[in-house]
């Protein structure tokens, strides 16, 4: 079968959305089985630059401008953008992806920010991987896109991390997004909604905030709009 690259690149601010790849497109002609693959991260990777951002997501520095620092947890942590930011303002942070080309990034960038102490990074499949219980402050998730049966596990586990009046944090490609939004996934199998994420997450944490955000995506060809979902829970 022809697969169509499964991902456009703008889950940041500063990577161009595939316009090819936006509304009009019909997500049948891509393939989503290569996203669940460390082969197809490393090789997308594999480029001296960054191919996300530098630069934490927005939403996570507004989320985390009102909590106090201490162990911090990021799961699917890419090129380590967050795990880098969050050392920065004073966190002890836990960094972990299955791409080892990324994580050495990530150390990279860490070092160039003068925080690799505060970051402990690690390759490692969120599959099997079973983070320390209740042990974080803050757990974030960013754009981890799995289909929800592959995605429930791993949140049932990123849950259990946080510790008692911790946060947790996950902002992903929302479904609407595929339709309405630029970037992300071209697959609905590999979306998700706040509302799919807080079901998943069941009663285990206080859910402070389940929503559509809307992210401003800048591109050569003007201003864009990416529809992500966000939901923010505190361990009581
Ligand atoms: C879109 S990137 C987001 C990276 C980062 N969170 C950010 O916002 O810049 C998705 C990340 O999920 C990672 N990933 C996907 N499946 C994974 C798995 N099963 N275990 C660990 N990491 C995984 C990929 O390697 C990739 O770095």
């Amino acid at each position: 079968m022809h697969c169509n690259a499964p991902f456009a690149d703008s889950n940041t601010q500063t990577t161009q959305p595939d316009t090819a790849m936006t509304a009009a497109t019909t997500a049948k002609s891509f393939c989503a089985a290569p996203l669940l693959e460390r082969d197809y991260w490393n090789q997308r990777y594999q480029t001296k630059a960054f191919i996300w951002t530098q630069t934490a997501n927005q939403f996570l520095m507004a989320e985390a401008a009102s909590l106090t620092p201490g162990r911090a947890l990021d799961l699917a942590a890419g090129e380590g953008r967050n795990a880098v930011w969050l050392a920065e303002q004073g966190w002890s942070v836990d960094a972990i992806d299955f791409s080892d080309v990324a994580i050495d990034k990530g150390r990279q960038l860490a070092d160039a920010r003068q925080v690799s102490g505060q970051v402990r990074f690690e390759v490692a499949d969120l599959r099997t991987h079973t983070p320390e219980e209740q042990a974080y402050a803050l757990v974030v998730v960013m754009y981890l896109q799995l289909p929800l049966a592959e995605l429930a596990p791993i949140l049932a586990r990123a849950v259990r991390a946080v510790a008692p009046g911790g946060t947790f944090l996950l902002v992903g490609h929302d479904s609407e997004n595929l339709a309405r939004g630029v970037g992300g996934p071209r697959h609905p199998d590999m979306l998700y909604t706040a509302a799919q994420v807080t079901a998943l997450i069941g009663d285990a944490l206080d859910i402070r905030q389940a929503c559509q955000v809307e992210r401003l995506v800048r591109s050569d060809d003007g201003d864009k709009v990416a529809l992500d979902c966000l939901v923010r829970g505190q361990r009581v």
